[in-house]
């Protein structure tokens, strides 16, 4: 019968210990056990004052997120001896999730996650009077919001996310699937005022594209994918205002004007009126040789480029 050791995570404040540290539980146990039910073994076999969150069991309810051996996982989907596979046989390390503030143990303080879902407005606004009856949609419209829709809002993505661990305000990409999800459904009034809302400061062109969020996501939602949708409907839409979306324009104009990526328009362009400001700054990298020159260049093949740049447009 394999043996594991799991080191837990703890931190007991209402206990008087404001510390957090790493507790050691051996536990003896087939192979077939998740490491939800090694955490559920290890609270009432040896330590009756672990907490975490859990509910379904079966990867539906997303309460269980917590990170093992450094990655967010939904502890019931995870089988402990792939665990071991993974980290060469090892004792599995159990956290919280990331990007979260611990309550105790791996309990973690979730309000900042829900005051950011509910911000996006993530439920239906249609135009006009209620129908008799209800709203038909076709299927292949349904088909468009599928991935988005089936989001069990486990905070696995927010816990994974660079851009938040970097911006505490930023809204992250559980929130923003949601959006798309609303965006996107073509009974909802609301798509441009959507895009607006999830633009500018700590919105949609903050995200740094790690793509964490997409590698990590239990049920394959993909919210970095949303993220990038929800950017082409504010284009769409003529949302195109704020600095995250004309510093991507510059780099549409760069590719079409010259084949390939002109850093020195980049600046000006997403920030024409902070640009003079970082002229010294400019000026002294081009004496150290470390700008591209700020002359316009052109690639020999950019017609190549630019059929490119057509066919990519005729396909979203
Ligand atoms: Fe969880 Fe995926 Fe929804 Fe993020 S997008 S909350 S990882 S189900
Ligand atoms: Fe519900 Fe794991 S306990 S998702």
């Amino acid at each position: 019968m394999p043996s594991t050791t799991f080191r837990i995570f703890r931190y007991q404040p209402d206990q008087g210990d404001p510390r957090p540290y790493h507790e050691d539980f051996q536990l003896e146990h087939d192979d077939k056990l998740t490491l939800l039910d090694a955490l559920l073994r290890v609270r009432d076999e040896q330590d009756g004052s672990l907490a975490m969150r859990y509910s379904c069991r079966s990867a539906i309810c997303g309460s269980c997120a917590c990170r093992a051996d450094g990655r967010t996982v939904l502890a019931c989907m995870e089988q402990v001896e792939s665990l071991k596979e993974r980290n060469g046989n090892g004792a599995v390390q159990v956290d919280p999730i990331g990007n979260f503030k611990p309550i105790k143990d791996l309990v973690v303080d979730l309000q900042p996650f829900w005051t950011k879902f509910k911000a996006v407005k993530p439920f239906l606004v249609p135009d006009g009077p209620a129908p008799a009856k209800e709203r038909i949609v076709a299927k292949e419209a349904m088909q468009k919001i599928y991935n988005e829709s089936k989001c069990i809002l486990c905070a696995a993505c927010y816990s994974e996310c660079n851009s938040l661990a970097a911006d505490p305000d930023f809204v992250g990409p559980a929130a923003f699937a949601w959006g798309y999800r609303f965006a996107a459904d073509e009974r909802d009034g609301q798509r441009r005022n959507r895009v607006k809302l999830y633009s500018g400061d700590h919105g949609v062109w903050d995200c740094t594209r790690c793509m964490f969020c997409n590698e990590r996501c239990p049920k394959g939602v993909d919210p970095r994918d949303a993220i990038e949708k929800l950017g082409s409907i504010a284009f769409q839409e003529g949302v195109t205002r704020d600095k995250g979306a004309r510093h991507a324009k510059a780099f549409l104009i760069s590719m079409r004007t010259g084949g390939k990526l002109n850093e020195t328009l980049l600046v000006p362009f997403t920030d024409p009126l902070g640009a003079p400001l970082d002229a010294p700054f400019a000026v002294r990298m081009l004496q150290k040789g470390k700008a591209p020159s700020p002359l316009p260049h052109k690639i020999k093949r950019l017609d190549e480029v630019k059929k490119l740049m057509k066919n990519v447009k005729e396909t979203i």
